[in-house]
């Protein structure tokens, strides 16, 4: 069988698998409820309000109903955290004391040579213009910038800062000479098509350059920014085969340290916000690439810490990107809270005006929960001088005290906004009791946690599903089921069956499955998995190995199944041979006609 891991040894992703429990490894993510023999939770890998997504603790491995996603320990680590095989084993390794030998399963990918490429590219260009940036003519109107901004040498080494000149041409030879495929180099981001003719230019120009680097510390793309004011401000590398935005932060590959250590995430809009608090003792730091946080980055995160500080910018832009973030962040159970700047400013700005060390303590050690930031924010909104505007902010703050449920803690805010506004407590304190007493009548049953699981909506859709599913496909899921679990089943259809799955996937799994039970190995669903190498049939495994099937297994289960499954071929060739008689009745031949039918009777007394 195919071992194609790079070269991990076994040993280190069996071990892997035994200390990494599933249903450890997926409840720091989602919020799981056992019901039957399955762990039920909302599904990380799409949206959905009613849980399709299951864990079977005893087979080690996960799967949704909704989108299909499916696996093991290490392929759940992969999928939320953006990583790829041998980078999930060798966290998860690191993470329970597993040696991994020197050298095992390089970074990313070896197989694919593009790949391998492009990292390369990537990691000369970056050295390529920090050395410009710092040694040469062409740097110093650069230097001299980042140096008015207060970027020491030290952060312009330690986060590789460089400089790609104005010319058109400056990569394109630096590439050119190390016998990079330009095409390939334009599909990576770092070249542009000329506009006309043939050929390729630079693709950043006259920009400070930014390297942005995956988890493993590997640079994957640029962000350019340009010398001063203009427009647009960044550019930045397309997505490519090794850069995907949503999955991305900038600097996790420096934080991940101080992250895995204090449990907490510091989450910042700029990468001048990243390297100035870094500057300042925060080492916790990290980016989204100018976009907003996706629900993969909200996952990555609830993966590698409990609590988030959001420290985005203090302008009016940047207060309302917080407000969408801290729910995302809140909606996958993080603990959140909001830094608060002053002015309109952002982080790299207060730094340079206050310093690191009023930066620490008076931003980031004293973020406001989220009840507070979202009182802070609606406050904005509001002319608190005028009746009207009162009114209509102590309307829209009830909404959010309502919704705690610690009645301490709307005491406290109540308390808070009765003093603030001159207004009785008491009647604040009524007003919000009758709210909480209605928002409970309003909340949908459907909704409603304890009630979900009775309305058996969920459950009798997927039933549906199953039982649509033709007879031989459910007998070749109902035999792989059987083969997981038992080495002899295995055998025996081996034996009886072979590989003629009429299900394309379904032999494959079959195939492999035979082979890793030839290698003497024992049954475990989870390790299986990691062997396959493939993500649609990893999938299907997976979904196979979450039926029900009976305990155990005998010869007559099986031979129903086999017969099941050897039937489809033998009853497709017979209505095909139908029309075939239908059309020679038409056709007046009547003699093929009977000859077709005896084929017919033939056919199906076997
Ligand atoms: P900002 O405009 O706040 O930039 O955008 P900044 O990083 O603070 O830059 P300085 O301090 O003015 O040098 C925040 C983030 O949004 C993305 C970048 O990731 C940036 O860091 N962005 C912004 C872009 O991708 N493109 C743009 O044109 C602007
Ligand atoms: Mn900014």
């Amino acid at each position: 069988m195919a071992s194609g891991h790079g070269n991990i040894p076994e040993e280190v992703i069996e071990s892997v698998l035994s200390r990494h429990d599933i249903v450890d490894t997926v409840g720091k993510v989602v919020h799981l409820t056992k019901r039957g023999k399955y762990l039920w939770g909302l599904c990380p890998f799409h949206s959905e309000s009613t849980p399709s997504f299951t864990v079977t603790p005893d087979r080690g491995v996960f799967h949704c109903f909704g989108c299909g996603m499916g696996g093991n320990a290490i392929k759940f680590r992969m999928e939320i955290e953006g990583l790829s095989f041998p980078e999930a084993v060798k966290i998860m390794a690191e993470e329970s004391d597993i040696p991994v030998p020197e050298g095992a399963g390089g970074i990313q990918s070896a197989h694919n040579p593009e790949i391998d490429r492009l990292l390369q590219a990537y990691e000369w260009s970056a050295k390529f213009y920090h050395y410009l940036l710092k040694n040469t003519e062409h740097g110093k109107a650069a230097m001299d910038y980042l140096r008015s901004r207060k970027f020491s040498d030290k952060m312009i080494d330690q986060f590789q800062i460089g400089f790609a000149p104005d010319r058109w041409d400056t990569l394109l030879q630096f590439l050119e000479r190390r016998n990079f495929d330009l095409a390939e180099m334009e599909r990576g981001g770092l070249l542009s098509a000329r506009s006309e003719g043939k050929g390729y230019i630079d693709r950043f120009r006259g920009r400070i350059i930014f390297p942005i680097a995956n988890r493993a510390g590997k640079v994957v793309a640029f962000a350019g920014r340009i010398l001063g004011e203009g427009q647009p401000k960044y550019i930045n590398s397309p997505e490519s085969k090794l850069f995907n935005k949503s999955r991305i932060l900038y600097n996790l590959h420096q934080s991940k340290a101080s992250i895995r250590k204090t449990r907490q995430i510091v989450l910042f809009e700029g990468y001048g916000d990243v390297i100035s608090a870094w500057e300042s003792g925060v080492h916790n730091g990290v980016a989204t690439m100018g976009t907003s946080l996706t629900e993969n980055h909200a996952s990555m995160i609830k993966a590698l810490a409990d609590e988030v500080v959001i420290a985005y910018d203090g302008d009016r832009a940047g207060q309302a990107a917080a407000m969408k973030t801290l729910s995302m962040l809140e909606a996958v159970d993080l603990r959140v809270k909001v830094a608060v700047l002053p002015g309109g400013m952002d982080p790299d700005e207060f730094v340079s005006e206050y310093g690191g060390e009023r930066f620490r303590e008076q931003i980031i050690e004293s973020a406001v929960s989220t009840v507070k930031f979202k009182l802070i924010y609606l406050k904005k909104n509001h002319i608190l001088l005028e009746e009207d505007g009162k009114i209509a902010y102590v309307k829209e703050a009830l909404q959010v005290i309502a919704s705690l449920h610690s009645s301490t803690e709307r005491e406290v805010y109540l308390k808070e906004i009765a003093s603030e506004l001159e207004l009785s407590y008491d009647s604040l304190k009524q007003d919000c009791n009758l709210l909480r007493a209605s928002m409970q009548k309003n909340i949908p049953e459907g909704d409603n946690n304890d009630k979900r699981w009775n309305n058996g909506r969920h459950k009798k859709g997927r039933i549906q599903a199953r039982a649509l599913l033709p007879a031989y496909h459910s007998a070749e899921r109902s035999l792989l089921s059987l083969m997981f679990q038992d080495g002899d089943a295995a055998t025996y259809v081996n034996e009886h069956l072979g590989e003629d799955f009429n299900i394309d996937d379904h032999a494959a799994i079959a195939a492999y499955l035979y082979a890793y039970y030839a290698q003497g190995k024992q049954p475990d669903i989870s390790r299986f998995l990691s062997s396959l190498q493939d993500d649609r049939l990893e999938k299907v495994a997976a979904s196979i190995s979450m039926m029900e099937s009976p305990p155990d297994w005998s010869p007559q289960v099986l031979d129903d199944y086999i017969r099941e499954v050897r039937k489809y071929p033998v009853q497709r060739m017979m209505d095909k041979k139908r029309e075939e008689m239908i059309e020679a009745e038409k056709a007046g031949d009547f003699l093929r006609a009977a000859q077709i039918a005896s084929e017919i009777i033939a056919l199906d007394r076997q």
